[in-house]
């Protein structure tokens, strides 16, 4: 069924975490023809896409997403049915310290995307489909073209100890973080309601897997663990996130793409709750067995608690029902399995991947 994807799509933040495994996805696994727009911020990593770097179907452009003339000629050469944007800044912690930083990436970067992509959508040819050209990939039209939005279930605030996030979710972002997530995606929302522009917005819960950037709570605890330094957990680790393996995320992109109704969007959610405390010590279990320390203890005895995060989410949690009812997609990693693989790989990969890391 994926490999009769054969849209033309620009990724942006293709070199990123998600954006590498959608990108992964779209050259492995579907007909797609990728273009990647990445600054390569310290996030970045070139590693990541080393697999399809062969690929004709895949292309590289080292540009920010602010600047508009660069998105401007990104547009017209390229020629995207398809936009995934994925480019931003991501880490909660350092949007508490640099909040400017995510405005800029976040608000303004999609807004200039935003722009270029309305210039070059009204452009196109009419509403009608249009017949294939010769390579088999459809050309894009008004009526074929989408901008699809990444964002994060971030958006909607903090649940108490019961309920889900569904897509009517009133927002209340409270870190910098989200709430430049929650500005972009209400740019994108009236880019449509004001211009007609063909946009999706997908809401996701904490992804998990491999290359991921080691700020984040999973990789920094398995390579913590590795270099036998402390892992820092926030109060008393009882904050739970709703966790769902990075490959069944770019599978929900891609299906949202294809299949999901222009204006509408859909939250993707793994039905994985856990406490950070539950996941850091899961890992640690995993760790004890596939690479017991020299002197028999356990990886457990490196957590530490330190003060809580301001402003600290207590609970996420997400309703994927209107994914998986109405287009159908379904996850197929289970957490317990998922996060073996995980740091497996981390353990398989750790020496190569992070020579490449600003440290
Ligand atoms: N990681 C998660 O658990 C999660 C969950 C839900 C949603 N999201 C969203 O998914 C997207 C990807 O997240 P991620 O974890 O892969 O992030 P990441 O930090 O690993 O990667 C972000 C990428 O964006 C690029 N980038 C940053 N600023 C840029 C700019 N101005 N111009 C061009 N490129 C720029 C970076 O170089 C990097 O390659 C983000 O929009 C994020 O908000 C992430």
């Amino acid at each position: 069924m994926a490999g009769t994807f054969n849209r033309r799509c620009i990724v942006t933040g293709g070199a990123g975490f998600i954006g590498s495994a959608l990108v992964r996805h779209l050259v492995r696994d579907t007909e797609a023809t990728v273009l990647v727009i990445d600054k390569l911020t310290y996030a970045g990593n070139m590693d990541s896409l080393e697999e399809v770097s062969g690929s004709p179907r895949y292309s590289f452009l080292q540009a920010d997403i602010c600047d508009q003339v660069a998105m401007d000629r990104a547009f017209a050469d390229f020629k995207p049915q398809t936009i995934f944007h994925l480019a931003a800044e991501t880490h909660v912690d350092r949007s508490i310290d640099r909040p400017g930083e995510f405005i800029r990436a976040n608000v303004v970067g999609t807004a200039t995307l935003l722009h270029s992509a309305l210039a070059y959508w009204r452009a196109l040819p009419g509403n009608a489909p249009q017949p294939p050209a010769a390579d088999h990939q459809p050309p894009a039209t008004r009526f074929n073209f989408r901008f699809q939005h990444i964002s994060t279930d971030e958006v909607y605030g903090s649940l108490g100890e019961d309920g889900f996030f569904t897509e009517k979710t009133p927002y209340a972002p409270h870190s910098p973080y989200s709430a430049s997530k929650a500005a972009a995606d209400h740019l994108v929302r009236a880019w449509h309601y004001t211009y007609g522009l063909p946009i999706l917005v997908t809401n996701s819960s904490n992804n998990y897997g491999p290359y991921q950037f080691p700020e984040k709570l999973i990789p920094l605890a398995i390579l913590n663990a590795l270099d036998g330094k402390e892992l820092p957990v926030y109060g008393t680790g009882m904050n739970v996130r709703d966790w769902l393996h990075v490959d069944d995320h770019v599978e929900a992109l891609r299906l949202v793409n294809e299949k999901g109704v222009p204006g509408e969007t859909y939250n993707i959610g793994g039905r994985n709750e856990r406490t950070n405390l539950e996941v850091v010590q899961t890992i640690y279990r995993i760790l004890d067995k596939l690479r017991p320390r020299p002197d028999g203890t356990s990886y457990a005895s490196l957590i530490t608690f330190v003060s809580d995060r301001p402003g600290h989410d207590m609970r996420y949690a997400v309703d994927p029902s209107k994914l998986t009812g109405e287009l159908g997609w379904k996850p197929k990693h289970s957490f317990e399995a998922g996060i073996r693989a995980t740091v497996q790989w981390y353990l398989d990969n750790a020496w190569r991947w992070r020579s490449g890391l600003p440290r």
